[in-house]
């Protein structure tokens, strides 16, 4: 017999994984964390009950006007241009797959084999995969070396475009970071935009988790120079705590978006509509495509930009509770400091080198999922393990991090070559900026 809807919701896998991951809901520091909110989940159940048609103004426009008031929300928070338009997508990589094939047709008409895109060394994955995608060549895609503090060094781009283009080459794109997932380092924009413009690149910013912190006072002084863009990537599934899937593409000469992805087959001509009916399957990639921008649209009105504000302040805070509390364990250092809700650091037991912390590190990653009370990611920088909290989910306490940070110091304890030994009174501990690139 068929199970009823209410017993399969019953065993619904979700709620199990939920009941054995409970960092899900505090402490997870998985890539980018996605805090999502009941208004916005059950947004997405009355689009996927009434299930409308978004693609075309005809058959959804009630909806699809929901999105463009959302995405124009964005645009005034960002302080973007009014040319600016965009549109939802399903998150971080389609977007940056977006802003690259926009780049590529405004910059390199019939040049596409010469063109030449740059980004650092702390680009997501996804801006390699989409250039790949794009077409473009592994030695197309210049990927350079991040300064001490993991940023582009707008210096270091100037030089390359210039023996680039010396070369025959034909640059066109820098992809500039508002938050790298590695550290949430802050590429300097407004230096970056000064060069595009100068020399006619097209300047992407990937700020796919970090740019939605500039609702916040301290975001928008950290964040300035996001304006420069040509076009931005913002996913409100990481930081304006959006269930999945909702990225978005935020583009300053709007008009471009149509003129790049307008495709016109017989089979639509008749609901075509007006010239100024928006149709977001001219807009993007995407034909079919859920109406994304509802969720974020209806949580806005239910809770107003000012809970937005104050879940990115609360982030950007736990960061330097996280920092301090690691500065307090002795033999653990800090090796990124707290940015834009990302911290980065590590146990370092004086009398270990560098290979053995690489693999105590990972160990106490691994003991701290098995214990289950938090998740803590990995990642690498500068060649060596490090441990990486994202702490950008509005239900974590400062007590959370706290019990955190002092649980990694007890699992830490047996495993480390040291074990039994006292604790140093001169902590290890090494402060941001004391460490060399
Ligand atoms: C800076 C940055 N860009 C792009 C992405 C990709 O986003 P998504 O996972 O939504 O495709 C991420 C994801 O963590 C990110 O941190």
């Amino acid at each position: 017999m068929a199970a009823t809807p209410s017993r399969l919701c019953g065993s619904w896998p979700g709620s199990s994984c939920a009941g054995a991951c409970p960092w899900i809901t505090r402490v997870s520091s998985r890539s980018c964390p996605g805090p999502g909110n009941f208004v916005s989940a059950m947004a997405d159940a009355l689009v996927a009950g009434t299930n409308p048609y978004v693609t075309t103004w005809l058959e959804g426009s009630a909806l699809a006007q929901a999105e463009l008031v959302a995405l124009d929300w964005l645009r005034e928070l960002l302080c973007l241009p009014s040319t600016t338009e965009g549109l939802f997508l399903s998150g971080g990589s389609m977007a940056n797959l977006t802003g690259l094939a926009l780049a590529r047709a405004a910059k390199l008409e019939g040049m596409a084999g010469r063109g030449i895109l740059y980004c650092s060394d702390q680009a997501h994955s996804s801006v390699a995969r989409a250039a790949r995608l794009l077409g473009f060549g592994e030695d197309q895609l210049v990927v350079l070396r991040s300064d001490r503090a993991y940023r582009l060094e707008p210096g270091t781009v100037a030089s390359r475009v210039a023996a680039d283009r010396a070369a025959g080459r034909v640059p066109f794109c820098v992809v500039a970071n508002a938050g790298t997932t590695n550290t949430g380092a802050i590429d300097p924009l407004p230096e970056l935009g000064d060069l595009c413009r100068r020399e006619q690149l097209w300047l992407h910013i990937d700020g796919a988790y970090g740019a939605a912190a500039a609702l916040s006072p301290e975001g928008a002084a950290l964040l300035a120079g996001l304006d420069g863009a040509d076009s931005l990537t913002l996913d409100p599934h990481k930081w304006l705590f959006q269930p999945y899937e909702i990225g978005c593409l935020l583009v300053r000469d709007g008009g471009l978006l149509k003129k790049t992805f307008r495709a016109l087959p017989e089979y639509l001509e008749a609901i075509d509509g007006a010239e100024e009916d928006v149709n977001f399957c001219d807009r993007g990639p995407e034909l079919t495509r859920a109406a994304r921008g509802v969720k974020l649209w209806m949580s806005f009105k239910a809770f107003g930009v000012d809970a937005f504000r104050s879940g990115i302040t609360h982030g950007l805070s736990l960061a330097r509770v996280a920092q301090a509390a690691v500065e307090r364990l002795a033999g653990w250092e800090v090796v990124s400091p707290a940015q834009l809700g990302v911290v980065c650091f590590r146990c370092a037991p004086p009398g270990t080198d560098e290979d053995e912390r690489d693999r105590l590190n990972a160990a106490i990653a691994d003991a701290l999922l098995q214990q289950g009370s938090a998740m803590i990611a990995t990642t690498v920088l500068r060649e060596r393990k490090v441990l990486r909290m994202c702490t950008i989910n509005p239900r974590t306490t400062p007590e959370d991090i706290e019990a955190t940070i002092a649980l990694l110091g007890e699992l830490a304890r047996p495993r480390s070559r040291n074990t039994g030994q006292a604790p140093r009174a001169d902590s290890e501990v090494i402060r941001c900026g004391e460490r060399g690139a």
